[in-house]
């Protein structure tokens, strides 16, 4: 059992002996697959949060504090000493991802590496941002030195599916850019941060990172309501980002940064290679049970294979394995939310009710905490799978005659982060692509959507997201461009 009980405010792990909460997991070593107590958390009150938003706010001292006006080499050593430690914490991080989530032993590994690799990339781009900066430009006379400097205050929250990664995402390019910030981890997946804690607490000035547990309604509502904080990052749902965007006192002079739901659609066009769409679209609907923003959501195959596609997809569906997430070769796992499984269940039932018939032969089976995905077909736009972003094993397949029914089906959509295009013509494909750049971000050819390289955009129109965080654009969505001018004389 973890029992965390300290947190980190104004570079001290303070000790914590108030209220506390359970963290359970669904996953259980035995066959049952019974919840499992993991160990417990603070629940710290508004008292905290105010403590915690009097830190950050102090080490960013309206842009006189240490850490907005340090040293490019020094906040860079901070980050060094920070991710030198971390990395000494995989094997305990890992397994926390696992049964705290119950992501399988290979994507957990793969989510920790990836956010060390995250942050050095971090680190070269800021050295390069840096660089880039040490250049003088002159226009009309005028020379200029441009910088980028700090926002301010950071409120930073992660969602439960990547808890480690896409927190860090957010945390790593505003701490590197000089923005202090507050931090609470997600509901689910919280205990992996404690093994952290030393690292965070050594490697930052005092103030810098602040990390908070408790209900996100008691500590995040007084935060927001003081209107000291500068910067929202979120990865989550809209209704959070929303609800947090209202409390803030200035309406919407907010800096944000918010990765948000979305409703991925593949297409597969007639000329596609089945074999490698139906791969492409498994990996991309089930990886992680689909609980994924990225994941697959919605399948468009047009009419002419949709049988032979159904056929073949349906089947491999059945094939995947389900376990805990160190069982060699299990791709489904227990689901870390307990009403995840009913939900999906009314989706089923819904879509049934309305026409869809279960596919697959396992499709629906249930074990504790477990439903095994279902493959609906046909799907039509009054189901609430159509609509819904499921988040989960439940694959919607839609069958088209005319490319204009998957398009416009995403232009009325309130999402618009990625979709996958199979087929193989390019006269076909080439104008297609040119449309669904305008009503997604990313058009993923002949593959599943994914976030990764963590070097390219990662973004989304409408409700998808705000702001983007490639490696790149992560260092300016959490800062501004300044600069010094100086005139010929
Ligand atoms: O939940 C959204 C994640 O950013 C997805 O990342 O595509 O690498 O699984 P991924």
């Amino acid at each position: 059992l973890l029992h965390q009980n300290t947190y980190l405010v104004n570079g001290e792990l303070k000790p914590w002996k108030g209220e506390t909460a359970e963290v359970y997991s669904t996953i259980s070593s035995t066959s049952d697959y019974k919840q499992t107590l993991l160990g417990t958390i603070p629940q710290l009150g508004e008292k905290e949060a105010k403590e915690a938003l009097d830190s950050a706010t102090l080490a960013y001292d309206n842009g006189k504090g240490l850490w907005p006006t340090m040293k490019v080499g020094d906040r860079i050593a901070c980050m060094e000493t920070f991710v030198d430690q971390m990395k000494t914490k995989r094997e305990e991080v890992v397994k926390l991802l696992m049964w705290e989530i119950g992501k399988n032993l290979p994507d957990s590994e793969k989510e920790f590496d990836r956010t060390v690799d995250y942050i050095y990339d971090t680190i070269e781009a800021y050295k390069q941002i840096d660089r880039d900066s040490a250049k003088f430009e002159k226009n009309s006379g005028v020379h200029a030195h441009i910088r980028r400097g700090p926002l301010g205050v950071v409120l930073c929250l992660g969602p439960y599916n990547y808890p480690l990664n896409e927190t860090f995402t957010l945390l790593i390019p505003a701490l590197i850019m000089g923005n202090p910030v507050i931090f609470k981890p997600a509901k689910l997946g919280v205990l992996l941060i404690s093994p952290l804690l030393d690292a965070f607490q050594s490697s930052f000035p005092e103030g810098v990172v602040n990390i908070v547990y408790g209900r996100g309604r008691v500590l995040a509502t007084p935060i927001m309501q003081s209107g000291k904080i500068d910067v929202l990052a979120l990865i989550g749902n809209s209704n959070s980002a929303n609800a947090l965007q209202s409390q803030h006192p200035k309406g919407n002079r907010l800096r944000m940064v918010l990765g948000l739901e979305a409703k991925n659609p593949a297409i597969v066009l007639p000329d596609a290679d089945l074999d490698l769409a139906v791969e492409e679209c498994i990996a991309g609907t089930l990886s992680f049970n689909g609980q994924r923003c990225t994941a697959l959501k919605v399948l468009y195959v047009h009419e002419s294979i949709i049988e032979e596609f159904n056929r073949r997809f349906a089947y491999k569906v059945d094939q995947l394995k389900f376990g805990n997430p160190w069982e060699e070769g299990a791709k489904l796992t227990p689901l870390p939310e307990v009403d995840k499984p009913g939900y999906i269940q009314e989706l089923i039932d819904d879509a049934k009710a309305k026409g869809a018939k279960v596919l697959n032969k396992k499709g629906g089976e249930t074990t504790e905490n477990f439903i095994f995905p279902a493959v609906l077909y046909p799907v039509s736009k009054d189901m609430r799978v159509f609509k819904e972003e499921q988040f989960g094993p439940v694959i919607p397949i839609v069958s088209f005659s005319d490319i204009e029914e998957p398009l416009d089906d995403m232009a009325e959509s309130n999402y618009g982060q990625q979709v996958s295009l199979f087929g193989k013509n390019v006269h076909t494909l080439s104008p297609l692509i040119d449309t669904l750049v305008n009503l997604v971000c990313r058009v993923n050819l002949n593959s599943s959507c994914q976030r990764g390289p963590d070097v390219y955009p990662f973004t989304g129109r409408k409700d998808s997201a705000y702001g983007t965080l490639s490696v790149h654009d992560a260092l300016r969505s959490f800062s501004i461009r300044t600069f010094v001018a100086a005139k010929d004389n």
